[in-house]
């Protein structure tokens, strides 16, 4: 089997058939989206020639794409081979709260050698990805992270679909581990890992046949990192943000991405010898992230056009009726005294002036918010920090209507980027009962206060 691809349980497997990277010859096989997953200790060749240790998931970085059906139920047996417990979330992914992967909240923590079936059906299709919800600095920042594509239930025709899974690892070029946190910067922006890789490498090329109706899956798995993309010297267009299809592409310029993020965009890929490249902004600088470069084949010569996505059910909030909750996410910045292990818990971040207190076992602090079940809600989020927060909502789809003030053209999104000193109004339909966790995906942050979770019942 081929590094990329994942086990397939049933019919196929027995068949002698693998995955391949881009096929729905699954779809009707016995269990076409059945999978056996695991977390364990790996090596990677991040760094040319150097194996680093990682966590990964089925032993491979990237870890494997898993690949769902909007509509059709997915299972997937998850064994924990680390030495320490952990759970899978399947992040912007609408399901039920048993299945979400929060440990105490949402489920009991798989203990080392446990295995917990994750079973569903992925209302919508698009672009998501699945991390573990436990010791995320180490577990996330160390490798487990993995793109989750759902392909829609009428799949546009594309000839390639691309996945680009982008991380700043904390290695240094010679592989070696650096910290993954410090407090002075889990206080700032995070602590910023130095290796930027595309799919666990550094700048790779993709190669393409001219002609070709490209989809490019972006998403940001990192701890920390806000990418600031841009695809130079190609059109491309804006085809969904963060999974969710919008109603009108629109021209990449560029575009913001913080981490949990993702972004999809289609461009037919052009007949010219010179590469492009896709870059990571910082100011005026571009940095090249990955570079796409035409193969010997041609697809097509004629004129072809774009495929639209069909957009997703995601229910309408009622906007008139909408009740607003208020958020307001501060810089606290007490550090707290050592516990007796010696180890300090810092709290940097407060919602609504309160830190996360982490929970245990028959110890779950309150609710941020109770709402009511069906009920339409618009959330008024604030941040009143120099530094950026994506806010991320468990369970449901935001329906973003204004930033900073003005209003944006709605877009679905399961996390918003609150700028400095940024604003947001966000409405959504709370139709998923549960606890639901709503937290910054910035890490460090989320260690350091800024989390909490929704009550919906
Ligand atoms: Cu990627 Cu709590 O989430
Ligand atoms: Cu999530
Ligand atoms: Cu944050």
């Amino acid at each position: 089997m081929k590094r990329r691809e994942f086990l397939q349980l049933g019919a196929l497997s027995t068949a002698g058939l693998c995955l391949p990277r881009w096929s729905l010859a699954q779809v009707n096989a016995v269990q076409p989206y059945h999978y056996r997953l695991t977390a364990e200790l790996a090596e990677a060749e991040l760094v040319t020639g150097i194996k680093t240790p990682v966590m990964a998931f089925n032993g491979q970085t990237p870890a494997p794409i898993i690949r769902a059906k909007q509509g059709q139920p997915i299972r997937i047996e998850f064994e924990n081979k680390l030495n320490e417990p952990t759970t899978i979330h399947w992040h912007g992914l609408r399901i039920p709260i048993e299945m979400d992967g929060v440990p105490f909240l949402s489920q009991p923590p798989v203990m080392p050698g446990e295995t917990f079936v994750y079973e569903f059906t992925p209302p919508d299709g698009g672009t998501f990805w699945y991390h573990p919800h436990m010791n995320s600095v180490e577990q996330l920042g160390r490798g487990l992270v993995g793109a989750l594509v759902v392909e829609e239930a009428v799949k546009p025709s594309f000839d390639i679909d691309e996945t680009l899974i982008l991380k700043h690892w904390h290695i240094n070029d010679q592989g070696e581990w650096q910290v993954l946190s410090q407090p002075r910067y889990a206080a700032r922006m995070g602590t910023p890992g130095e290796w930027g890789t595309v799919n666990g490498l550094k700048q790779p090329q993709y190669r393409y046949p001219a002609g070709s109706l490209v989809r490019l899956r972006v998403v940001n798995v990192d701890n920390t990192m806000t990418y600031h993309l841009r695809l130079k010297g190609v059109e491309a267009q804006v085809i969904a943000i963060d999974g969710n299809p919008i109603s009108e592409p629109y021209p990449l310029m560029q575009h913001k991405m913080g981490p949990g993020m993702r972004l999809d965009v289609a461009f037919i890929m052009p007949n010219t010898a010179k590469p492009f490249v896709l870059e990571h902004m910082r100011g005026k600088f571009g940095f090249p992230m990955a570079s796409f470069a035409r193969n010997e084949q041609v697809v097509a010569h004629q004129k072809r056009t774009l495929p639209k996505l069909p957009l997703n059910p995601i229910p309408v909030p009622d906007l008139t009726n909408a009740e607003t909750v208020n958020f307001i996410f501060e810089w606290e910045g007490a550090i707290s005294p050592s516990d007796q292990s010696g180890q300090a818990h810092p709290t940097f971040w407060l919602i609504n002036r309160r830190p996360w207190q982490g929970m245990g076992p028959g110890n779950i602090p309150e609710p941020v918010a109770n709402l009511k079940l069906g009920k339409s809600y618009i959330f008024d989020l604030r941040n009143n920090t120099q530094y950026h927060h994506p806010i991320h909502l468990h369970g449901h789809t935001f329906w973003v209507l204004e930033m900073d003030g003005e209003p944006v053209k709605p877009f679905h999104t399961d996390t918003i980027l609150l700028g400095k000193n940024g604003r947001a109004k966000a409405a959504f339909v709370a139709d998923n009962p549960g606890r639901w966790m709503y937290h910054c995906h910035v890490i460090e942050h989320m260690k350091t206060g800024l989390m909490g979770y929704i009550q919906v019942s």
